[in-house]
């Protein structure tokens, strides 16, 4: 870990024990802030899964893409990031501040770990705004409360959920989570999602996922196609549609299908 992990290390921020999603991932990425049990359980799905590197990056690239889009063509200057994720390159403000420096984001995550990082999601710049909420997408209002310090709910918002909803067991739950958020948002407001499923292919997926359900934390759930449809309800899904999130509009050489859904779609 780096140094700064050394002070999470010491810190509220768990006790390396457990694999955790937030450390893995930042793993897959290519990051340094994990411990050795994220590694090893890492490796193991990788041995598993061989292109679950491939898709956090595919994941990744589909936020810069679509921040991108919804600050450039869409006039997008406020971002709800719920499962933020450890401080990585190409963070939401830096994509939507590079175009638009009075952009406003609340990022949002309940890793302890991500907690301890996240002084370097708040380097806005001096026009706009960052801020992070300690808090869990199992209670919307929470988040919603804590983003209505920064955020305007009369102005659009993006809600970014990338790989979030996966760690939302019941699909019903899920549902009413996306509902509640996009809810308190204004028309002209989107919804950013990517999920994993078993419907893109995937070779070793499911292994892997079960794997992952008996060594780490939190448990993680695949969808289908018509369930992340069932998300986007009372929404406009923007072409084109629900896809591998490595062809959603994709710039330059696209990036190999990977077993992740992404789409856009739009608040009325
Ligand atoms: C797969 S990572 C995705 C990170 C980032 N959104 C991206 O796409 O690169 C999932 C993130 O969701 C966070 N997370 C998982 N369950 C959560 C919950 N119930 N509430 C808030 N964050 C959660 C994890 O800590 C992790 O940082």
């Amino acid at each position: 870990m780096s140094d700064s992990s050394e002070e999470a290390r010491s810190g509220a921020a768990g006790t390396g024990t457990v694999a955790h999603n937030a450390r893995v991932w930042n793993y897959w990425l290519g990051g340094k802030d994990y411990y050795d049990v994220d590694q090893a359980v890492g490796d193991h799905v990788t041995g598993v899964y061989p292109a679950i590197g491939e898709v956090a990056r595919a994941d990744r690239r589909f936020l810069g893409r679509v921040v991108r889009f919804l600050t450039e063509e869409a006039g997008v200057r406020q971002f709800l990031d719920i499962g933020t994720g450890l401080p990585t390159a190409e963070n939401t403000h830096e994509v939507a501040q590079r175009h638009a420096p009075e952009a406003r984001v609340v990022y949002v995550d309940n890793d302890p770990t991500v907690l301890a990082h996240a002084r370097a999601l708040l380097t806005s710049a001096p026009e706009g705004a960052t801020a992070y909420a300690d808090a869990d997408a199992h209670h919307p209002d929470t988040i919603l409360e804590a983003a209505s310090k920064t955020l305007r709910f009369d102005r659009p918002v993006g809600v970014i959920l990338l790989g979030i909803l996966n760690f939302v067991l019941d699909t019903d739950e899920a549902r009413g989570i996306v509902r509640r958020l996009m809810s308190a948002v204004p028309p002209g407001s989107y919804l950013v999602l990517s999920h994993p499923t078993q419907e893109l292919g995937g070779e070793g997926n499911a292994d892997a996922m079960a794997f992952w359900n008996e060594n780490a934390e939190p448990p993680i759930t695949a969808r289908s196609r018509a369930e992340i449809e069932s998300f986007t309800e009372g929404l406009e899904l923007l072409s084109p549609g629900i896809v591998s999130c490595s062809a959603w509009r994709p710039e330059g050489e696209q990036d190999a299908e990977v077993a992740q859904f992404g789409l856009v779609a739009r608040k009325p």
